[in-house]
């Protein structure tokens, strides 16, 4: 199949709503990562998108929907405490898992009775909702296992020939995909999956919010997962990936024993002055290692690096996001200095 590159101007846009209205896949632009798009009703769409990710069957599909008001349509018994959530952080970069109904099926949902709903805030992927009025189910547009893209080019990289266009809208804004919620006895929050929408923020509107141990955690054989996604390895690069916990100094003294051509470091960006050995940087804050994290990986591929040892990001705030990213790329090789 001959993937087309779109751009983001009404024609284009309209041709890659049609595309989703006849049954294909769409690679889209969203705020968090880039996703690839299907008709969420049509469960051959829905198939062929398992198919070009080489995804197991029982993860299941975030649905986006233009306004959350539409969520009605898919999903039965909308908590109280969803609606005011979403009121205050939709549309943006947050999913919540609701009951859903027959309209999603089950192929969607990777056999669960509940359903994602993500309310986009990237006008690209909005005004493709629009057009082509249908429910859009997107997982990230990476093949599995891989990180996920935050540009048309690291889709192309992944899905070229294997899906219909790749419409082209610049660079993620967040660059770590949505946080994705569970409502518990219309209470509290779960996170099933931290992203930019925090867990201090969360607070605001609820009294509880737990943080899913998943998250933090390998899951222990036998254990079932909150999340499906939680317990497959993830966003890995063909490199090694260990994290380091440490400061600069330590870090540093730390993989000076594994110097050597294709060993790289991923430091912050105040830590790259002074380092004798070969690195990147990932930023500085939080929310700028979530920006640039998926890029570097790539870019650390692309350069023929064998191993990678990262300077563990914080764990508060966005940080979360980061460290449950990166955690998963190190498939839990966590050094602590
Ligand atoms: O930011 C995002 O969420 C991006 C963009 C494209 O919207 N999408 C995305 O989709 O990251 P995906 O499929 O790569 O990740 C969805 C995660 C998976 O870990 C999945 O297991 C979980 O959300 N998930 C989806 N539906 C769920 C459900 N009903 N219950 C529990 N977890 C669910
Ligand atoms: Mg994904």
């Amino acid at each position: 199949m001959e993937t087309i590159l779109l751009e983001d101007c009404e024609a284009d846009l309209i041709k890659a709503a049609d595309i989703i209205r006849g049954g294909g896949i769409v690679g889209i632009p969203t705020e968090t990562v880039y996703g690839l798009g299907a008709d969420a009703s049509n469960p051959e769409a829905v198939k062929s998108i398992f198919n070009a990710k080489n995804r197991p069957a029982d993860n299941p599909l975030i649905v986006h929907l233009a306004d959350f008001s539409d969520a009605e349509k898919y999903t039965a018994n909308i908590p109280e405490l969803a609606k005011i959530i979403a009121d205050r952080f939709c549309p943006g970069p947050l999913t919540i898992v609701l009951p859903k109904n027959d309209r999603i099926p089950s192929i969607t949902s990777g056999g669960l009775k509940t359903v994602g709903i993500r309310i986009p805030s990237h006008k690209v992927m909005h005004r493709i909702i629009e057009l082509s009025g249908c429910p859009i189910a997107a997982p990230s547009a990476n093949t599995s296992g891989l990180p996920s893209p935050t540009s048309a080019a690291h889709v192309m990289d992944d899905m070229n020939g294997k899906i219909n266009a790749v419409v082209d809208g610049g660079q993620s804004e967040f660059g770590v995909e949505s946080t994705v919620i569970a409502i518990e006895n219309n209470t509290s929050v779960r996170i099933l999956r931290p992203g930019c929408i925090t867990k201090e923020m969360l607070l605001e509107l609820c009294d509880n919010v737990i943080i899913d141990p998943a998250i933090l955690h390998d899951l222990e054989e036998g254990q079932t997962a909150a999340s499906p996604g939680m317990k497959y390895k993830h966003y890995s690069p063909s490199a090694d990936v260990v994290m380091v916990e440490g400061n600069i100094k330590d870090f540093t003294e730390y993989v000076a024993k594994f110097n050597s051509m294709d060993v790289y470091s991923l430091i912050y960006d105040e830590d790259g002055k002074y380092f004798p050995y070969r690195y990147m940087t990932y930023g500085s804050t939080s929310s700028e290692q979530a920006h640039w994290l998926f890029q570097r990986l790539r870019e650390l591929d692309e350069l023929g690096v064998k191993k990678v040892f990262v300077r563990a990001p914080s764990v508060d705030g966005v940080g979360l996001a980061v460290y449950n990213r990166l955690i998963r790329a190190a498939g839990f090789e966590v050094i602590k200095l």
